[in-house]
């Protein structure tokens, strides 16, 4: 039986992964680790009972004793470091917690794992496998893609600290030996995600009949990864990952913002005006797609991101599976259908941070450290 720390595993990610393994490697005993911060929820993991094969623990990633224990005691194999603070307006508007979290969290997950797998020998079936992102590369011009050699060009404060926390992975390989495995992937979509990030918030607006806040001109581009790819890449690079390498993964699935708006407004107009009864719940004349607001562009915004994952495509034999247009409406039929999850998060502290947002940046607090 594996023992697996999971952290951040009440996140969006962290949650889907989660119920991945359970599906998947049903043998494993999974330990979450989660502070519960706006982003963690347990309703995420509703279905699955504390028990031999799983145990939730409330905690920081920047407490070492906590982190001592839970190694010793539970006897970690792997680790899947997914706790981290995650949205770049939010490390605009507030930058300490990222470095607290992403940098420091980072660095005590790391020095727990040396501290309890001493040196390459005794390593044998350990892994700490470390969860990051492609906007540690920076922006791309309109062609040309990510690769591993890609040099680090960091422009958010959250990707710079997500960059850091890469080189103290990458530095605790090549100096202690510690068998860390780095995957940067693109922007993930798909179920339990948090309504700031742009997917979640267009669908969740377009619901209930609010403003879709696009930055700047909307020609900005991402490229999207289903988190059920996502988590089958990590699996996939868990088990034939090299200890010390970088794998980029991506879905193949370059959009700019504002045709993914457009094609959210178009799924629920849709759906609308086959189901009377959606329908009029929010009534509305013509398209969603006039409820569309441009508002001011995000500092330091990336043009464009796109990713090659030919690495970990020939390495682990993992490929994308979904297809962006039915993982879209798979993803507006989840929030249609789990109306109440995303209800009690926007009836509660987070509604705050939401009313400024659709208002635009330029009236969120200049700083709040
Ligand atoms: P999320 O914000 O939904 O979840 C983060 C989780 O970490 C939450 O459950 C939160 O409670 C927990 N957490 C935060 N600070 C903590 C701390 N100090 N100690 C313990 N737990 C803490 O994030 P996500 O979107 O699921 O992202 C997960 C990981 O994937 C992050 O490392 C992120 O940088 C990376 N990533 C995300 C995306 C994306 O599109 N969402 C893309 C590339 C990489
Ligand atoms: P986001 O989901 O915040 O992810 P990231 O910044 O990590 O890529 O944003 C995705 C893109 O959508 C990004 O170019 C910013 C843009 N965006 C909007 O236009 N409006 C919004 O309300 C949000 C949240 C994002």
């Amino acid at each position: 039986m594996r023992k697996i720390l999971i952290t951040g595993g009440a996140g969006f990610i962290g949650s889907n992964f989660v119920i991945y393994m359970k599906g998947a490697h049903p043998g494993d005993r999974l330990i979450v680790l989660d502070k519960l911060t706006y982003a963690g929820n347990l309703e995420n993991l509703k279905g699955i009972k504390d028990g031999e094969g799983f145990r939730f623990v409330k905690g920081d990633i920047n407490d070492f004793e906590l982190l001592d224990s839970l190694f010793q005691k539970e006897k970690i194999d792997i680790v899947v470091h997914f706790a981290a603070e995650s949205h770049v307006d939010r490390s605009i508007s507030g930058p300490r917690s990222f470095i607290e979290t992403n940098i420091n969290g980072t660095f005590t997950m790391l020095e727990a794992a040396r501290r309890h797998w001493p040196g390459v020998a005794d390593a044998a079936g350990k892994r700490f496998l470390h969860v990051s992102t492609d906007e540690v590369y920076g922006s791309l011009g309109p062609t040309g893609y990510f690769t591993e050699e890609t040099p680090y060009s960091p422009n958010s404060p959250y990707s710079a600290s997500k960059a850091a926390s890469d080189h103290l992975v990458r530095a605790y390989f090549h100096t202690y030996g510690l068998p860390a495995v780095t995957t940067n992937c693109s922007n993930n979509y798909g179920p339990y995600q948090f309504p700031e990030k742009l997917i979640p918030l267009m669908i969740i607006n377009a619901l209930t009949g609010k403003p879709l806040p696009v930055y700047g001109d909307g020609q900005n581009v991402r490229d999207w990864l289903h988190v059920e790819d996502h988590c089958r890449a990590i699996d996939a690079a868990l088990e034939k990952g090299r200890p010390g390498e970088t794998y980029n993964i991506g879905g193949r699935s370059e959009r700019k913002n504002i045709d993914i708006v457009k094609l959210i407004c178009s799924i629920i107009d849709e759906k609308a005006a086959s189901d009377k009864g959606f329908a009029g719940e929010y009534p509305l004349d013509g398209s969603r797609t006039s409820l569309i607001k441009y508002v001011t562009d995000r500092p330091g915004h990336d043009k464009r991101y796109a990713i090659d994952c030919k690495k970990i495509e020939s390495a682990a034999g993992w490929k994308a599976e979904e297809n962006f247009e039915s993982g879209i409406r798979k993803t507006v039929d989840w929030y249609v259908e789990n109306r109440s999850w995303w209800e009690r998060i926007m009836s509660g502290e987070y509604m705050d941070y939401y009313d400024r947002q659709y208002k635009g940046l330029a009236k969120m607090p200049k700083t709040q450290s």
